[in-house]
């Protein structure tokens, strides 16, 4: 059976907007009372104003008040499995700390990892504050 959060990661990709690498992305992000947000690359002609589908689903979602997650789901078409960038790790650990995160191509799910996985030893406020 299809996670319906990869359903919405897929259909997200669509509306990518890879003008340039030809590359599109999509990602959901669930919240913990079951809303979800969706992303997709979106490069423009200067390429490096690129924002990846996992930032701007969200950035989405903390500009539209939403401030706790359980899931993010990212989907490229590519064999192997396609992770958040280094950037988007951070941004994803430091506004949804350790989700889940579900990684698929157009077929199937491709593996499951927390955040704490693929982001060990993160930098964030907590250092801040003393
Ligand atoms: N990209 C994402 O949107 N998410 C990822 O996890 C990896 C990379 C985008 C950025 C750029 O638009 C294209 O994929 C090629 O790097």
């Amino acid at each position: 059976m299809i996670d319906p959060l990869v359903t919405a990661a897929r259909e997200a990709r669509e509306r990518a907007r890879a003008t340039f690498s030809h590359f599109k992305v999509g990602a959901a992000l669930e919240t913990t009372d079951g809303r979800v947000i969706t992303g997709c690359n979106i490069e423009n002609a200067t390429y490096g104003l690129t924002l990846c589908a996992e930032r701007v689903a969200m950035f989405k979602a903390v500009s539209d008040g939403y401030d706790s997650f359980r899931r993010i789901a990212v989907v490229a078409d590519t064999e192997e499995p396609t992770p958040p960038c280094g950037p988007c790790r951070q941004i994803l650990w430091e506004f949804a700390g350790d989700i889940e995160v579900i990684l698929a191509n157009l077929e199937e799910e491709k593996g499951r990892y927390r955040m704490s996985e693929l982001l060990p030893l993160p930098f964030d406020a907590r250092l801040l504050s003393r």
